[in-house]
């Protein structure tokens, strides 16, 4: 084994401190068949030039950019954060300060790069002093992240924090991540894993190895280890 590897995987134990780990080797992109014809990229672009000039809500008062998010638009996992930040706000792309940067490093421990996923928000501009989407912010905003999950149409997607879970799951916020952890939630007919926000492992670092948990079921779900179908009895619909 050659010793860049070597040493990611002992990174990974540490990070997990449990066995065993699984590491993609495969190219993250999706295989899948069937997605024909496969105009994502345009039709994501379009649907983001459509966003770049919303007024559907206050927040288009404030803001410096719209974040419509950012990555492959064929990418097999889309993650999906709270809000843009200050630095998100300036730069119009998503996780890009402090939380950002511990997100690369979640996503180089499963040997994934940035470039490889899709990343983006319940909201698409920054609420002042970064507090909590309004209901009407959320209502007119996520039509859009809807539409993004059906042009990808991701093979998973993963909800970081409880703001992304609850609007992506339609439910009330009276609920904490540890109760939706380990379980495998349907969204617009994917899956869906609920794990901890990066910022919340930079508050609390003991959170690192359950986020570290979720991220191996959501490997498992990716390489197929973990198989899942629709269950419309489940479905929530966002
Ligand atoms: N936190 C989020 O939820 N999203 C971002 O884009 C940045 C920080």
């Amino acid at each position: 084994m050659n010793q860049p590897r070597q040493e990611l995987l002992r990174y990974l134990h540490q990070l997990a401190e449990r066995e065993p780990v699984i590491v993609l080797d495969a190219p993250l992109k999706q295989t899948k068949a069937g997605v024909e014809p496969d105009d994502r990229p345009e039709r994501l672009a379009e649907l983001a030039q459509e966003t770049s000039t919303c007024t559907l809500c206050q927040l288009s008062e404030t803001r410096q950019n719209v974040v419509f998010g950012a990555g492959d638009a064929r990418a097999a996992m889309l993650l999906v954060g709270e809000a843009p930040g200050v630095d998100e706000d300036r730069l119009g792309e998503p996780f890009v300060g402090r939380a950002g940067k511990l997100l690369d490093r979640i996503l180089s421990a499963m040997n994934i790069s940035r470039q490889d996923v899709y990343i983006a928000n319940i909201l698409k501009c920054r609420p002042p002093g970064n507090r909590n989407p309004l209901p009407n912010e959320a209502a007119s905003c996520l039509p859009y992240l809807r539409r993004q999950i059906d042009i990808i149409q991701p093979q998973v997607i993963v909800a970081l924090g409880l703001i992304a879970a609850v609007h992506l799951l339609n439910m009330r916020p009276n609920v904490a991540v540890k109760a939706l952890r380990e379980r495998i939630f349907d969204c617009r007919g994917r899956p869906l894993v609920v794990t901890y926000h990066p910022a919340a492992l930079l508050r609390t670092p003991s959170l690192k190895a359950p986020l570290w948990q979720d991220m191996q079921m959501v490997m498992k779900l990716l390489s197929g280890e973990i198989g899942w179908q629709p269950e419309s009895s489940l479905v929530l619909e966002v």
